[in-house]
């Protein structure tokens, strides 16, 4: 069984097809990343397979559970991190943490158990008492990820899980994920834009654009079928990186990244030099 299996997964509206025939089966306790551009249809499938929207065609499982047939089991099955904070704001880490835990029906013993197991896995326990408004960017998506745990799921579903952070902390997240991948057993399917992301979490990726899988691998065999290697650099002066870059030959293209300021992606021809 796997841990999700799509068949042709077809999501319309009115005439636009948003996701088109998606084919996946993710295997138990991978990190398997959807990677793709904006409007690519990530978040639109990363809904469907939590059953917050219904497919317009073609079926889906999670844990072998049908999303349109069986929705109280699926969302069991799951966790969830929004590509937008949803947080309370207004009150504690700890309080957060208890308000989900209450939805999900945990009992009183095991949720207090677990909101320290899951505090601390993210590096929070010292915060749990700070209100969520006085967190910064990175500690507030690391709650998230605490919070979509609390339930003991079987699938977490990460939707851009480093959007907006800093280089630094993007890296502390990344550890945080792989670390509960190992630790709480758990399959992790996260969306992102950004391919040094997914060379880095994933085991293997898909890449959609238009709703539609233009290839699935590992990310090291997809980048040996894209011809040009992205060189992934954090940068502290971009502007002196670009006169050295201009002088040389060897970039055959720059991309800024301008979602984190110190990160720079050069195409060249033979990455490995
Ligand atoms: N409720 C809706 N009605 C009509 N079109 C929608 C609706 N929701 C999403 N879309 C369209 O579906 C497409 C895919 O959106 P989706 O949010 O899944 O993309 P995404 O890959 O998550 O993009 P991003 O990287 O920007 O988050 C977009 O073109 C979007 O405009
Ligand atoms: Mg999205």
């Amino acid at each position: 069984m796997y841990a999700i299996k799509t068949e042709n997964l077809t999501k319309k509206y009115d005439e636009s097809i948003v996701v088109n025939q998606l084919s996946l089966n993710i295997i138990k306790g991978e990190i398997f990343g959807l990677l793709g551009p904006n409007g690519a249809g990530k978040t639109t499938t990363i809904k469907i397979l939590a059953t917050l929207l219904k497919p317009t065609s073609g079926s889906a499982e999670v844990w072998g559970y049908n999303v349109l047939k069986e929705q109280d089991v699926v969302r069991k099955s799951i966790g969830i991190v929004f590509q937008s904070p949803s947080l309370d704001f207004e009150l504690t880490g700890r309080e957060n943490l208890d308000f989900h835990s209450r939805i999900y029906n945990l009992d009183r013993s095991v949720r207090k158990n677990r909101i320290e197991e899951v505090l601390e896995l993210v590096e929070l326990s010292d915060k749990a008492d700070t209100l969520v408004k006085h967190y910064s960017g990175g500690m507030q998506r690391r709650l998230e990820i605490a919070r979509g745990l609390m339930h003991y799921p079987k699938v977490l579903y990460l939707d851009e899980p480093t959007l907006g952070l800093d280089a630094q902390t993007r890296r502390r997240v990344w550890e945080y994920i792989k670390k509960l991948n190992v630790s709480e057993q758990i399959t992790v399917v996260l969306t992102t834009h950004y391919m040094d992301e997914a060379e880095q979490l994933c085991d293997r990726v898909a890449i959609i654009d238009h709703g539609e899988i233009i290839a699935l691998d590992s990310p090291e065999n997809l980048k040996t079928t894209i011809a040009r290697d992205i060189i992934s650099l954090q940068v502290v002066d971009r502007k002196k990186l670009l006169e050295v870059l201009k002088s040389s030959d060897f970039a055959a293209e720059i991309i800024f990244n301008e979602l984190v300021e110190e990160s720079v992606y050069l195409g060249v021809e033979n990455g490995e030099k």
